[in-house]
């Protein structure tokens, strides 16, 4: 009997460049997964285009043709059911109660600043504005406060002088495709222990 690859849904709005990651890491053997799902909120998102090349079922979903939101996520939740993992990939939809607690432990989110700094939207340009000296990205859960669930790994980058935000966003970037499959593996090897929000790795010492 074929073993059952652990099954990642990748939620997408837009350009899907950590989706990408995600994909690369699997056909590289770097993460023992399949991609089940790409589902987008908006039509002409690039991500599913990469999902279509990689023969990775991928589908709009239109809010527009649901009268709220409780039910445009009862039709996610249905497409979902069979899911190990959902990561949100630059998805640009604030998940409500029932969704999150349908998939409750199992929503990611990739975000770029070191939070609990800079959540919600164009976080480059507030550290900018902000003058920290560094900021990052951080992988976390999701629950019902935006941006607020415990955080699996950060990365930091250091804010230049010369930087503006295009220069920060790009730099920040790569460290999200390093740190998003990472974050991936860890979950599905069960290497991850958690004491209130801390999350730690059970195998220490890397
Ligand atoms: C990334 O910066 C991610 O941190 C944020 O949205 C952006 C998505 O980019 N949540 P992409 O679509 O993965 O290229």
């Amino acid at each position: 009997m074929p073993s059952e690859k652990f099954k990642l849904a990748v939620l997408v709005s837009g350009r899907g460049s950590n989706l990408q990651a995600i994909i690369d890491s699997i056909e590289k053997n770097n993460l023992a997964a399949e991609i089940s799902l790409i589902l987008s909120n908006v039509p002409d998102a690039y991500a599913l285009e990469r999902g279509k090349k990689h023969g990775i079922e991928s589908v709009f979903l239109d809010p527009k043709s649901f009268s709220n939101r409780d039910d445009y996520e009862k039709q996610m939740i249905e497409l979902l059911r069979s899911i190990d993992l959902v990561c949100l990939a630059g998805f640009m939809r604030i998940l409500g109660k029932k969704f999150i607690e349908a998939f409750s432990g199992k929503i990611i989110n990739i975000h770029p600043s070191l939070l609990p700094a800079f959540p919600g939207l164009n976080v480059q340009e507030k550290a900018l504005e902000h003058g920290v000296k560094f900021s990052g990205c951080t992988v976390h859960f999701v629950n019902e406060e935006v941006d607020g669930g415990a955080i699996i790994l950060q990365a930091a980058v250091p804010i230049l002088d010369e930087d503006d935000a295009q220069s920060l966003s790009r730099r920040i970037l790569e460290q999200e495709h390093i740190i998003y499959p990472e974050a991936i593996r860890l979950i599905i090897e069960d290497n991850l222990e958690f004491s209130g929000r801390r999350v730690t790795r059970k195998t220490r010492g890397n």
